[in-house]
């Protein structure tokens, strides 16, 4: 791990702007205002969630995450902060989770069960508004490389994005492919999938799994 470099991130995205997506999320949920931010980071969106009105249960893995929300946060009822992980965390029953580039370091090993523990925490007509990392990518690239700042990288096949929201209905969703440099002044290709979708109302719709087949070929790099 490059902890230096996790310091400097979190610098750096402590007071970054809202994302459209989530501004966009946060408008579709209209009562039961529970959000789950998991890999919060600095807790940018934290922030933005809990002036919102909802309550936050915001998890990470990394303690200088924690150390930081709960200085950011402190005192504030409606922010309940874990240091955990995605596999360790105990998802209570949410309206929305959101997920902003976290679940690029999910152990693939360990995806079905976080996507099925997300999938399930969700109430009907709950929101999920986050992003995916693409095969394309450079941190998708086996070996070492110093923008992975986190041990593993799980990246997806667009069909395998959509295996996965298959009981979902896709209310946004983006793919963003880029070229650039890093802070580190190293050269990029950013592919990512951004993603807002909703679950259906139980009434409608049974409350079966996604299709976890479509995982099948989630490669750990
Ligand atoms: C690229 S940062 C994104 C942070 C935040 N969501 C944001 O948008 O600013 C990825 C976050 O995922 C967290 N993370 C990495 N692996 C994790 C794991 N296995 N379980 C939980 N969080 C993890 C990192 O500590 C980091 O805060």
């Amino acid at each position: 791990m490059y902890d230096e470099d996790i310091v400097k991130y979190f610098d750096a995205t402590e007071n970054r702007e809202t994302r459209e997506d989530l501004i966009f999320a946060v408008n579709m949920v209209r009562e039961d205002k529970i959000a789950i931010d998991c890999g919060c980071g600095s807790g940018s969106d934290i922030d933005y969630l809990a002036r919102s009105g909802f309550t936050v249960y915001g998890f990470d893995v990394e303690q200088e995450s924690i150390a930081r929300c709960q200085s950011r946060f402190s005192g504030m009822d409606n922010v309940v902060l874990s240091q955990s992980s995605f596999t360790a965390f105990d998802y209570p029953q949410a309206s929305l989770v959101v997920a902003d580039a976290s679940l690029f370091f999910c152990p693939s090993s360990e995806f079905k069960k976080v996507w099925s523990n997300i999938y399930r925490c969700l109430l009907p007509n709950g929101i999920f508004c986050g992003s995916f990392l693409g095969k394309e990518d450079t941190m998708a690239t086996p070996g070492d490389n110093p923008s992975v700042f986190w041990p593993e990288v799980t990246a997806f096949e667009e069909a395998e994005i959509m295996g996965l929201f298959k009981n979902f209905e896709v209310l946004r969703f983006k793919t963003h492919r880029s070229t650039g440099k890093t802070s580190q002044g190293i050269t990029h290709n950013w592919h990512i999938f951004q993603i807002v979708a909703q679950k259906p109302n139980k009434s409608k719709h049974s409350d079966a799994l996604p299709d976890m087949a479509a995982l099948a070929s989630a490669e750990k790099i």
